[in-house]
C-alpha cells in the first residue's frame, strides 16, 4: 500500500476560531503527523503513534515546521498575473487602463496558456494549492486554466468573466453569448478531475440586466456550480451602480433581482454593505471573500471582518490578484492583519490561517473536500518553515509559545516559507 507519514507540527481545528476564542479552536500537536494513502488523509495523530501502526509508510519528517493544509485563495484573477502592481489608479480608471488592455490579449490561446502556467507556478510557490478565478471574456483564457489545472490535479473553480456594456470593444460578449459560451465551458469542465465551474459575472457596471438575468438562468440551470462577482467595492463604483439600475434597492439587489445570490455565490470585497445587503447575505447562504491587499493597493476600503463574522456571515480570504499587490497568501493574511487593526479588531493567527484554509473552502461550498486535516479529506498539505529568513528566526527565537512563532512568519514571511507542497498527496515543492 501507497502510503506516506508527514510529521510536524500538525495544525487542525475543532470549530472556527471567531466562535470561540482563537487559541482554543485551534490545535497544534507539536509531535503530529498526517497519514496520506491514495490521494487522501487517511488519519491525523502523534507521529509515534502513526509510525508504529503504519511500518511501511514512506516518512517525510518536516521537523519542527508547521503543517498545514494547502492555501485557499477565493477570488482571482489569473489573466492579471502580468499586471500585478501597476501604479497609481483607482477601480474604474486601473480597469481601463491596465486592466482591460491585458485581458485583451487572451484571445490568443498560447498567450493564456502560458500565463496560466506562469501563474499556477508563482501560486505553488506559495503554497496556495486552490483558487477560485475568474478567467477573460473569451472562452479560450478558461480553456487554457482549467486545462492547466487538470494537467497539475489541482482543486479549482474558474469561469468565463462575462461583460457586454461599458468595456472596450473585443472585450464585450452578448447576453446570449455569455450564456451559451459558459453553457458549453460548464458541458465540457464542471466536474471534470477536481474541476468546478463558476459563473461570472464581472460586475454590474458591465453586465446589462439582460445579461444577469441570463447568467442567472444559467446557474439556476446548473446549482452545482459557483456563481462569483464583485460587489461594493469602491465608493465611486457603487455610485455608477446606483445610476445604471435607480430601480434597485442597492448594489446587491442588481444580483439578487437575477438569481444571483445564495449558497455558493462568492462576492468579492463587499466592503461598503448597507445593512439590508449584509442581512440578505447572510440568511442567503451567500459569502464574502476578503481581499485585503487589493483593497489598500487601490485604495478600495476596510473590510469589516470582525462584525461580519460575529454577524454569523461566510468569509473567505483571496488575493485578488492582480488588484491585490501579492501572491502570496502569507502576505494577504498580514495585510488582514493590518485592515483588524485599522478597524481597532486584531485578528488572531488561528483566525487568518483558518480564513486561508477552511474559512475559503467554506465560500467555495468545498470544506467537505479541502481546507482542512481530517480523515477524508483531500492530501493537499503544506509545510511552513518557522524561522525562513535570518529576520523571522530571529522574532521566532524570541517567541513564548507557538502562535508568536506563526505569527512572526504570517507578519514576515514568503514563498521562502513554504518548504514543501503536496497536491493530492504528491508532492510538488521542497
Ligand atoms: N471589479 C470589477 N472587475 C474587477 C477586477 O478585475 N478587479 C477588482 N479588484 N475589482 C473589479
Ligand atoms: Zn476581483
Amino acid at each position: 500500500m501507497n502510503e506516506r507519514l508527514i510529521c510536524g507540527q500538525v495544525l487542525s481545528y475543532a470549530a472556527d476560531p471567531f466562535a470561540m476564542p482563537a487559541a482554543e479552536a485551534a490545535q497544534i500537536d507539536s509531535a503530529g503527523a498526517v497519514l496520506v494513502r491514495d490521494g487522501l488523509i487517511a488519519a491525523v495523530g502523534s507521529a509515534a503513534a502513526l509510525r508504529a501502526d503504519h511500518p511501511g509508510a514512506v516518512v517525510e519528517d518536516m521537523g519542527d515546521a508547521l503543517i498545514l493544509p494547502g492555501f485557499i485563495d477565493a477570488h482571482v484573477h489569473y489573466p492579471q498575473t502580468a499586471i500585478i502592481a501597476s501604479w497609481g489608479k483607482r477601480l474604474i480608471d486601473w480597469l481601463n487602463t491596465y486592466t482591460f488592455p491585458e485581458e485583451m490579449r487572451f484571445a490568443d490561446p498560447a498567450y493564456a496558456a502560458e500565463t496560466a502556467a506562469r501563474y499556477f507556478d508563482l501560486t505553488l510557490a506559495e503554497g496556495t494549492t486552490t483558487m477560485c478565478s475568474y478567467c477573460t471574456i473569451h472562452p479560450e483564457s478558461v480553456e487554457a486554466f482549467f486545462a492547466e489545472a487538470d494537467r497539475r490535479g489541482q482543486r479549482v473553480a474558474g469561469g468565463k468573466t462575462c461583460m457586454d456594456r461599458n468595456a472596450p470593444e473585443g472585450l464585450r460578449d452578448t447576453a446570449q453569448s455569455a450564456y451559451d459560451d459558459s453553457k458549453a465551458l460548464i458541458a465540457k469542465w464542471h466536474g471534470r478531475g477536481r474541476i468546478t465551474y463558476a459563473v461570472t459575472p464581472r460586475f454590474t457596471p458591465t453586465s446589462t440586466e439582460d445579461q444577469l438575468a441570463a447568467l442567472g438562468a444559467l446557474w439556476a440551470e446548473h446549482p452545482d456550480c459557483l456563481m462569483q462577482t464583485h460587489l461594493s467595492e469602491q465608493l465611486d463604483e457603487i455610485a455608477w451602480v446606483r445610476a445604471l439600475c435607480p430601480d434597485q434597492r442597492d448594489y446587491l439587489d442588481t444580483y439578487e433581482a437575477h438569481g444571483l445570490i445564495g449558497p455558493g455565490a462568492l462576492f468579492g470585497h463587499a466592503i461598503h454593505l448597507e445593512d439590508r445587503e449584509r442581512e440578505r447575505l447572510r440568511d442567503s447562504g451567500a459569502s464574502m471573500i476578503h481581499c485585503p491587499t487589493s483593497n489598500t493597493f487601490i485604495g478600495s476600503g476596510l473590510f469589516d471582518m470582525a462584525g461580519l463574522k460575529a454577524a454569523g456571515q461566510i468569509v473567505g480570504l483571496a488575493t485578488d490578484t492582480g488588484g491585490g499587490s501579492s501572491f502570496s497568501m502569507l502576505r494577504t493574511m498580514a495585510a488582514a492583519y493590518e485592515v483588524g487593526q485599522l478597524r481597532g479588531t486584531p485578528l488572531h493567527a488561528a483566525q487568518l490561517l483558518w480564513l486561508a484554509t477552511e474559512g475559503s473552502a467554506q465560500a467555495m461550498r468545498m470544506a467537505d473536500r479541502i481546507g482542512s486535516l481530517k480523515p477524508g479529506m483531500e492530501a493537499d498539505i503544506i509545510a511552513l518553515d518557522l524561522a525562513s529568513t535570518p529576520a523571522i528566526a530571529q522574532r521566532a527565537a524570541r517567541a513564548e509559545d507557538v502562535w508568536e512563532r506563526v505569527f512572526a512568519t504570517i507578519m514576515l514571511g514568503d514563498d521562502r516559507a513554504v518548504r514543501s507542497v503536496w497536491i493530492g498527496g504528491d508532492k510538488r515543492r521542497g
